[in-house]
This record gives C-alpha cells, structure tokens and sequence, in this order.
C-alpha cells in the first residue's frame, strides 16, 4: 500500500463508496460499533480515515465534538457534502503522522483503516499517542486470523486486493505489539463475515 496509490484509487471509489461499505453486511456491521460505548455531551471524537463518514450518524455527532481526517481530498469532500450543517471538522491528513497532540480526544476511531495506510502499526501508534489517558480506541477492520497463515486462495488475490486499496493480510497482533504496554484490550469480536471483521475496543492506560 501506499499513500500515492490510496490517492488515486479512493478518487475512483469516492462515487460510488457507500452503495457497496455502507450497505448490506457493511451496514449492519457498523450498526453494532458503538453499542456499548455511553457518550456524554462534548466529548471528543476523532475519525482516522473517516472516508465518506460511513460511521458518523452512527453516534451522537451533534453532542459531541467530532474531528475527521482522511488523506484523499475525494473521501473527504463526501463526508463533507453529507455533514454540511454539522460542527464537525474535516482535515486532510495522514493517518500516519497525526498533527494533533498528546492525548487530545477521548475517542479514536478507526474503521478499515488499519488495512489501508502504508505503515498500519505508525497509524496505530499515532491513534493511541493522541488518545488521552483512559480514552478508547475503537478499530472495525478486517484482519488475517490471529496464528493461522492466509488461505492459498487468499494469499493469491492478497496483491490484486492491493490494488483495489486494501490489504487482506493484516494482523492486528502485529501491529498493536509495540503499544503493548500502553493499552488494555476491552473486547475483540467478529462483526462480519465470521470473525474475519472485527470490532476491537481498546483502553488506553498511559499518558503517551
Ligand atoms: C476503506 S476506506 C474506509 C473509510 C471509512 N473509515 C469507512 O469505514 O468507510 C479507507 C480510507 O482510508 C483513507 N486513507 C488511505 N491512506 C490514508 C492515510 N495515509 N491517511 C489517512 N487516510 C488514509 C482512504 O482515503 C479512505 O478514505
């Protein structure tokens, strides 16, 4: 993956995104990310990889105080377009390389972002670095199960996925292992297609 090709391949998505992850399975998937997580009024909430904003409507957005970044102009402006009239703010930014600081949201979340951005364990690190003490990181993203090698018909369309803009081969293993020591895993279940989606709620235990 890389952030050139993400570019390009999110600007022929944009049209056409949410008749496909905003729908059917995808929409039912997403129904289920916040069910447990209890709001209150002007917390903040940071989307990483926001894209159209599949997610937003999902929660209480007016209450809170909602930032989402994403590195394609295109997926943004649909987010933009749909909460026109909404307080949120929209950044075009790099998931790997966040520009806020320490600690700044009570919230993070990343949807199917994690299987996106080039480097997925910086994005991860940047998530919890800006996640304060005791906040969530909330993930829904398709992962590789955890101990066991691709399937040999995964592994052969795995770089033809790429192309398309995501990766089938991810381990969120891997990739929260050098945060360890900073967060505490709240949950971690399938939310589609078996356990191959997954809904991962995170607490973050330390200040950095
Ligand atoms: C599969 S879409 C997910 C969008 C949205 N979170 C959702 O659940 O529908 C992946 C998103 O990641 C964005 N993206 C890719 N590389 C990125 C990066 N380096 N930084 C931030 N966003 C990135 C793409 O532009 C796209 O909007």
């Amino acid at each position: 993956m890389n952030n050139s090709w993400n570019k390009v391949i999110y600007k022929a998505w944009a049209p056409i995104y949410d008749t496909i992850f905003n729908a059917g399975s995808f929409s039912k998937a997403r129904e289920k990310l916040f069910k447990d997580i209890h709001f209150q009024p002007g917390e903040k909430v940071l989307f990483v990889g926001v894209g159209t904003g599949a997610d937003i409507d999902r929660l209480p957005y007016e209450q809170l105080e909602i930032t989402a970044i994403d590195y394609s102009e295109d997926m943004l402006q649909k987010a933009k377009d749909k909460y026109r009239n909404s307080r949120i703010t929209f950044l075009q930014m790099d998931a790997q390389q966040l520009d806020f600081t320490d600690g700044a949201f009570d919230y993070v979340v990343g949807s199917l972002i994690l299987s996106v951005v080039p480097d997925n364990r910086k994005a991860f690190g940047e998530m919890v670095r800006v996640c304060r003490k005791d906040g969530l990181v909330l993930i829904f993203d398709k992962f590789a199960e955890p101990g066991k090698g691709l399937s040999i018909a995964k592994k052969a369309i795995r770089h033809v996925i790429k192309l398309l803009g995501t990766d089938i081969g991810v381990s969120f293993e891997e990739i929260c292992q050098a945060k360890k020591e900073n967060i505490r895993l709240i949950s971690d279940e399938g939310v589609m297609f078996g356990n191959m989606y997954r809904r991962i709620l995170l607490k973050k235990l330390s200040k950095t």
